[in-house]
């Protein structure tokens, strides 16, 4: 396990909250939800909700980094939020934009490795241009994965995969009895990433919205009411702290 630094606001949290830091997720996959409502809540329009929300981002990947979390991915933008009307979704496509200017820097001083998830090439070219920037600065650090699921839906990325597998197979490179999980998986946006170990939802639906369909079938699953916008430190460690309770069985049995 790499060395944890036992001064951070988040490993002092954790330890005061009794988790095993030998038993952090590897891979913790969040669905940041209730921006809207966060702001609905206080008379204001919905693009102040993301802008906070955005602020709970940037804590919450350097809390997770610090706890020793290697892959975080975040629901940024789903390729069904495109039916939102057009002033959020121009709103929020400059806002990721803006934001992934932003961070950069610290990003890279941090050991943050920005990874994106999604049909990328869906995007608006400034967007796509930070992101892709984003990526290709910081592919060497190797501290915490940052995958930032954008223009993602899980449905469209099973279709893109059998895309490229159904080409191999045609092109005779590969039988159709050759295909298995692994093959599926390694056509996959999240190629190379372990199966999230953790899937937190904020704001209370009980639903996945088309979010890592195939990567979470064994993921364990912690719904808050909290809105992201309103989601720390405390409300992470909960989270894993609940994770850490559950017996992961995968199918099997598991003698008590
Ligand atoms: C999540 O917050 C952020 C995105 C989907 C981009 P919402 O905007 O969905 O917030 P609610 O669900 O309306 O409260
Ligand atoms: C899921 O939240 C998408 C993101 C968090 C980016 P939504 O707010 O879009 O999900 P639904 O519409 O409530 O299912
Ligand atoms: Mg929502």
């Amino acid at each position: 396990m790499q060395q944890l630094d036992m001064e951070t606001p988040a490993v002092k949290a954790a330890i005061q909250a009794g988790l095993d830091l030998q038993r952090i997720p590897a891979h913790i996959a969040i669905i940041m939800d209730g921006n809207g409502r966060w702001a609905a809540g206080r008379g204001l329009p919905r693009l102040i909700g993301h802008r906070q929300g955005y602020k709970t981002v940037r804590n919450i990947v350097r809390e997770a980094s610090d706890l020793g979390v290697k892959a975080l991915t975040l629901y940024t933008f789903s390729t069904e939020n495109w039916r939102r009307p057009e002033e959020e979704t121009t709103g929020l496509m400059k806002l990721i934009g803006e934001a992934a200017r932003q961070e950069l820097r610290s990003m890279y001083q941090n050991g943050v490795r920005v990874q994106v998830s999604g049909r990328i090439n869906g995007l608006p070219t400034e967007v796509r241009e930070e992101l892709q920037r984003g990526i290709e600065t910081t592919k060497s650090n190797d501290r915490i994965i940052l995958n930032l699921a954008i223009n993602y839906g899980g449905r469209a990325e099973i279709v893109d995969a059998m895309r490229i597998i159904a080409a191999q197979v045609a092109a005779g490179e590969i039988t159709p009895e050759q295909i298995d999980e692994q093959t599926v998986a390694a056509h996959l946006y999240t190629h190379g990433l372990p199966d999230p170990d953790l899937l937190i939802r904020t704001a209370g639906e009980m639903r996945l919205s088309n979010f890592l369909i195939w990567q979470t079938a064994y993921s364990e699953l912690h719904i808050t009411p909290t809105l992201w916008p309103d989601f720390t430190l405390a409300h992470l460690v909960a989270a894993i702290d609940d994770y850490q309770k559950r017996v992961r069985k995968f199918g099997g049995v598991v003698s008590s």
